[in-house]
């Protein structure tokens, strides 16, 4: 059975005093969430900014559920590269996962899919586990060449991978047109691309790998409507923006399966 999985990327917002309080609330309502009895296999991540991770970490080194995760990371492993935040750095917080492709980072930044496979070489290298984007903009939706756009992210960012390595590989679609927008793709929508997807990763590794490996949705999803999103076979929980900055919106995700 795939891993289900909510990951909350909070982007370049919280200080580090509301970033506590925001992780100490969420903990708290989880206590008491019927989901914790469940047997089935549930993750839930949470990005904050680099700058949070170690005192976020230290907050959950008990959790049996939360872990944290980078929202990015250099493509260099170390040396003169003002600013830049390596993955051995990460892990060294004690984080287990990097956010690797986030259209932001792709848009805003220009990263290009080669860089994007330096960084997930790197990620893999340090033990860490990417959470690799991908998904395309409304012209690219409208002009019907969204398939073949995410085909290429995937086929760039991770077809060099061994199949050890993309085992290790959770992917996440987040069709840009939706993120922030409050347009979410419709379930049916979503259903197609990720089944794309995981066929797109069963030509290349095979059946039994693209069943195993989770593939998120992003891009407006909430308390409203992650329901009739997770509900559908390939969609293996969410990766939240905005709804992810609230407890209790997010913890009412995490209770959408
Ligand atoms: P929103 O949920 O705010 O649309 O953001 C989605 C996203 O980009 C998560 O990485």
């Amino acid at each position: 059975m795939r891993t289900k999985i909510v990951a909350g990327n909070w982007k370049m917002n919280k200080t580090l005093e509301e970033g506590v309080l925001l992780v100490k609330e969420i903990k708290q309502l989880l206590v008491s969430s019927p989901f914790t009895q469940s047997a089935e296999k549930y993750n839930i991540i949470i990005a904050p900014p680099f700058i949070h991770l170690k005192a976020i970490n230290d907050l959950l080194i008990d959790d049996p559920f939360i872990s944290i995760a980078a929202q990015n990371c250099s493509s260099e492993e170390k040396g003169a590269y003002t600013g830049e935040v390596s993955a051995q750095m990460i892990k060294s917080t004690g984080a287990k996962y990097i956010i690797i492709g986030h259209s932001e980072r792709r848009n805003y930044f220009n990263e290009s899919n080669a860089m994007l496979a330096k960084k997930i070489n790197l990620v893999l290298s340090n033990n860490l586990l990417p959470i690799y984007c991908c998904g395309e903009r409304l012209e690219e939706r409208n002009t019907n060449i969204y398939f073949d756009v995410v085909k290429k992210q995937i086929n760039d960012g991770l077809f060099h991978l061994s199949s050890l390595e993309i085992s290790k590989v959770i992917i996440a679609y987040e069709p840009v047109w939706a993120i922030g927008t409050g347009l979410n793709a419709t379930p049916q929508q979503a259903q197609e691309m990720h089944k794309f997807i995981r066929k797109v990763v069963s030509d290349k590794f095979g059946e039994q790998i693209a069943n195993s490996i989770s593939i998120l949705y992003g891009g407006s999803c909430n308390a409203k409507n992650a329901k009739e999103l997770f509900a559908n076979p390939d969609v293996d929980g969410g990766l939240i923006g905005g709804a992810s900055l609230i407890a209790s919106d997010f913890v009412k995700i995490i209770q959408s399966f």
